[in-house]
């Protein structure tokens, strides 16, 4: 496509909190919907357990409110707390509307599934495949939609500015099949690009989880907050050959238990809660007795439970531990923890907005704070639904009044010559991963910190001379934001000087009296 390609609103990213925002304000504004992959590329369609919202009469909005607290350990925005709880059973009411089937019981009303953290019965799920189930109901609606257009594998290389730092005014579009760099002016740009998790080794997430939006949002000049949280879910499936693949949470809410080597279970040592304590504590406890005993994993062990139950409830993971060797009816399933979801990201308003005009961030990327310190199970979904609405109607507030970007800036690759050593690339990216896995884990140091910090500097001068001189591919820009949100994890960590939720450091073992956000500005 040649020239300047024009619409009210690009949506970068196109999982739950993309679609959403674009079903939202289709009906009166052009939309661009960009994905770097195919439309089910992100986290979304991945997502197992289900939806937090108070969906039955036990449960309150205080309660969730209370859960999420707690879970967050101290830092949660108390308001931004009461505000998605309060908007979750529209959310889901908007999803129903749109066609998503939830499991229901026989009796009626929806199947509540139970997580760590939660106090009751409040997770709607479609077995344990709920993200698929979404997501294929908003990508149909997507498509049917006659003002939106989809680019998949497309890709944001960066956002356009009328100045450095000043109002967004589009972004530039790498297509990935002409390889060819386009700029796509909006009155108003969206991030909705997912989380960062791909920083680490073992992770749960896709490939593409890799901080692009983060990147862009803190090169373009938004503060970005709580980086250090980058949560570990404490069952991923252990298996040497095999890609890591999550055992959902709620296996632990209908009874999983978790055992070492000679059966025992152990969580209660850890906390009251046992299995369903909030995600650090079970993480940690993990690492701790896999450290503790020399072993590659422990154990999740739902066997107990009637076969028909687990195969209705669990198809999926039922069917995946079996292709790999485990089933799950009849015995343990071998565990690790793994890299999961980036609580931290750029600092947003409960309207989305950010610290540059025009620029909205939303789902994954944001922090909104919703999950302060750790993020409770199944809240990440609905803040992608909550947030993406009030993203929707925020824009189309303005949209009558806002002025289309006049002429931006075309991509200008005039400086730059194919590369003649891509090994550089896939060799830092195998680096940086292994460096974050090793030295910014579950349980942290001072020491093990600076050995990444000092890693990461390198990286990053290699990696922007590279940017610099070289024609741009995908793996050069997913490692150039990867080793970007790599180094704000680190500097948060760093200025982090107690353990809280996610963030544990046997330098300073002890919470802080007051809790604070780590808030990073761009210079
Ligand atoms: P994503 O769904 O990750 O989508 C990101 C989009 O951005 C993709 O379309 C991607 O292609 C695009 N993108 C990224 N960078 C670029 C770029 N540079 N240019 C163009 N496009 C780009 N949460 C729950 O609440 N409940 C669960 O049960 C649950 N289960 C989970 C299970 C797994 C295995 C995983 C990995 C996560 C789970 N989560 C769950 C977390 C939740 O799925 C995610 O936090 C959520 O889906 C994020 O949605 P999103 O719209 O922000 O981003
Ligand atoms: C899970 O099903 O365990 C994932 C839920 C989540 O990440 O919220």
């Amino acid at each position: 496509m040649a020239g300047v390609a024009s619409f009210d609103v690009l949506i970068i990213g196109s999982g739950a909190a993309g679609l959403t925002l674009a079903l939202r304000v289709a009906d009166k504004a052009k939309v661009a919907v960009i994905s770097k992959g195919s439309i089910d590329a992100g986290s979304t369609s991945w997502a197992q357990g289900g939806i937090a919202a108070v969906m039955s009469e036990q449960d309150s909005y205080d309660s969730h409110v209370e859960d999420t607290l707690i879970a967050g350990a101290g830092l949660c925005d108390q308001e931004a707390v009461r505000f998605t709880v309060e908007n979750g059973p529209e959310s889901i009411g908007w999803l129903i509307d749109q066609g998503v089937t939830f499991d229901v019981t026989e009796e009626g009303p929806y199947h509540l599934t139970r997580e760590g953290g939660h106090s009751e019965r409040r997770v709607v799920h479609a077995a344990d495949a709920t993200g698929q189930a979404v997501h294929e109901t908003l990508d149909h609606k997507v498509r049917a939609h006659p003002n939106i257009t989809l680019f998949e594998h497309h890709m944001a290389v960066d956002l356009v500015q009328a100045e450095e730092k000043g109002q967004v005014q589009g972004a530039y579009i790498y297509d990935l099949e002409s390889t060819k760099v386009q700029a796509f002016a909006a009155k108003f740009v969206v991030l909705a690009t997912g989380g960062a998790s791909r920083v680490y080794l073992y992770t749960s997430n896709p490939d593409g989880a890799t901080g692009d939006g983060i990147a862009m949002a803190w090169r373009a000049g938004c503060r970005v907050a709580n980086m250090e949280f980058n949560q570990f879910h404490p069952t991923c499936l252990y298996h040497p050959e095999a890609r890591t693949y999550l055992i959902s949470e709620a296996l632990r809410g209908e009874g999983g238990r978790l055992l070492l080597d000679d059966g025992q279970p152990f969580m209660q040592r850890f906390d009251d809660r046992g299995e369903l304590a909030p995600r650090d504590i079970v993480a940690r406890a993990i690492d701790f007795e896999m450290k503790r005993l020399g072993v590659d994993h422990l154990w999740l062990d739902i066997s107990h439970k009637d076969a028909d139950f687990i195969r209705s409830h669990f198809p999926n993971i039922y069917e995946t531990c079996l292709e790999n060797g485990t089933d799950i009816t009849t015995s343990p399933i071998p565990v690790v923890p793994a890299a999961h979801y980036t609580c931290g990201g750029v600092v947003t308003d409960l309207r989305g907005r950010c610290d540059v005009d025009s620029l909205y961030v939303i789902g994954e990327s944001a922090s909104t704070g919703l999950h302060g310190a750790n993020r409770m199970a199944s809240n990440s979904l609905l803040e992608c639904f909550v947030f993406a609405t009030s993203a929707a109607s925020d824009i189309l507030d303005q949209l009558d009044d806002a002025q289309a970007p006049g002429d931006i800036r075309p991509w200008d690759e005039s400086r730059v010559t194919d590369s003649d050593e891509e090994v550089v690339v896939s060799h830092n990216w195998d680096e940086l991963r292994r460096s974050m896995w090793s030295y910014v884990g579950i349980v942290r140091t001072n020491k093990r910190l600076a050995r990444a910090k000092r890693r990461i500097d390198l990286l990053a001068e290699e990696i922007q001379d590279y940017y610099g001189n070289f024609r741009i591919t995908p793996d050069l820009l997913e490692l150039r934001n990867l080793v970007t949100v790599s180094d704000l994890i680190v500097q948060s960590a760093l200025q982090r000087k107690e353990s809280r939720g996610l963030h544990y450091t046997l330098d300073y073992p002890d919470l802080a009296d007051q809790p604070v956000d780590t808030i990073l500005q761009p210079e």
